[in-house]
């Protein structure tokens, strides 16, 4: 069993907190006498959720903010929120995420899997690391997949998936910047006391995929059965828990896990020249170049 740091009082905010993965983990921040903010898109949800925990847990410092992620006004919004409110984040877990069987683009016109899964949570972790930075020791955990061994490369010269849309290949990518992020991201942190570490949480019975439909829902459980592994939201929750948490990763960085442990990621999650051409170009797409040109970015 892995030691527990106290995380009375720790300030923790949970992306996607409204359901599965994410729901089971801010259960578990708040069981453990956590500052919670879970960020969720569906109002309805949230509430749920948040009375839910409450009630679980018997921590009513427990909140919930609405807001769609996949889009760059909302993420400023929250980061707004955030820093008018708490004056330090101890926790930051990336964890909301889906995947679109049909290619779908936000307001600003990204491609929907790359403008959730990856572009709003770099906007978010970049717009809070002042908040981070208050910590000392504040953890980044970034819920990526085993999903994005499927994905050879961050094809740069078709970010949008406009020439050939396929919804597990945008998936996949997405995963895969998942790893290029948390890496670039420990690399530009080393020293600073932030960590930034990725979790694989297994295949999880959750919503996921349901957006796209019964069938496809279906079909996503009836493989993971067939791949002999299929688990409930609260084991899907603990590795990201134990990069939360576990004293044994205190000052670790940089690191993939699954089932609580270290692992390797595939040989395209280590490739340094395509994590700093995904990261520029993730500042451009963000309206963050000018913050970095001047300086005032890692
Ligand atoms: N399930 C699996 O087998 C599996 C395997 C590997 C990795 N993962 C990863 O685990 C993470 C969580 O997935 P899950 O299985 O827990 O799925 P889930 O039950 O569908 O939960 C997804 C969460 O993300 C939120 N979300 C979705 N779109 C959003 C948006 N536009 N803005 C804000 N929040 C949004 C959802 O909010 P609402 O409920 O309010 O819509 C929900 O809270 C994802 O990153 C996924 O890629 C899952």
């Amino acid at each position: 069993m892995p030691t527990r740091r106290d995380m009375t009082g720790k300030i923790c905010l949970v992306t996607g907190a409204s359901s599965g993965i994410g729901r089971a983990t801010a259960l578990a921040l708040a069981r453990e006498g956590a500052t919670l903010i879970g960020v969720g898109r569906d109002r309805v949800r949230c509430e749920r959720s948040a009375e839910a925990i409450v009630r679980a847990s018997g921590n009513y410092k427990v909140e919930f903010w609405q807001a769609d992620l996949s889009s760059q006004e909302e993420v400023r919004g929250i980061a707004r929120r955030f820093h008018a409110v708490h004056p330090r984040l101890d926790l930051l877990v990336n964890n909301a995420g889906g995947r679109f069987a049909r290619r779908l683009t936000t307001a600003q016109g990204v491609e929907m899997t790359f403008a959730l899964n990856h572009l709003g949570h770099f906007l978010l972790t970049l717009l809070l690391l002042e908040r981070l930075r208050q910590t000392g020791r504040a953890r980044v955990v970034n819920v990526t997949s085993a999903a994005h061994r499927a994905c050879p490369g961050i094809d740069f010269y078709d970010l949008n998936l406009k020439r050939e849309y396929d919804g597990r290949r945008a998936y996949a990518q997405s995963k895969l910047a998942n790893l290029l992020f948390t890496y670039e991201l420990a690399r530009r942190l080393a020293g600073s006391g932030i960590t930034a570490n990725a979790a694989a949480p297994g295949n999880v019975l959750s919503r996921f995929s349901l957006n796209n439909g019964l069938g496809s829902w279906l079909s996503h459980i009836a493989g993971s059965l067939k791949s002999g592994r299929l688990v409930g939201p609260r084991r899907g929750a603990r590795t990201v828990l134990y990069l939360a948490w576990a004293e044994e990763v205190a000052g670790k960085t940089g690191g993939y896990y699954a089932d609580e442990r270290e692992a390797s990621s595939s040989p395209a999650s280590y490739d340094q020249a395509a994590a700093g051409r995904l990261w520029r170009a993730s500042l451009e797409l963000t309206g963050l170049a000018d913050q970095a040109q001047e300086g005032r970015l890692p």
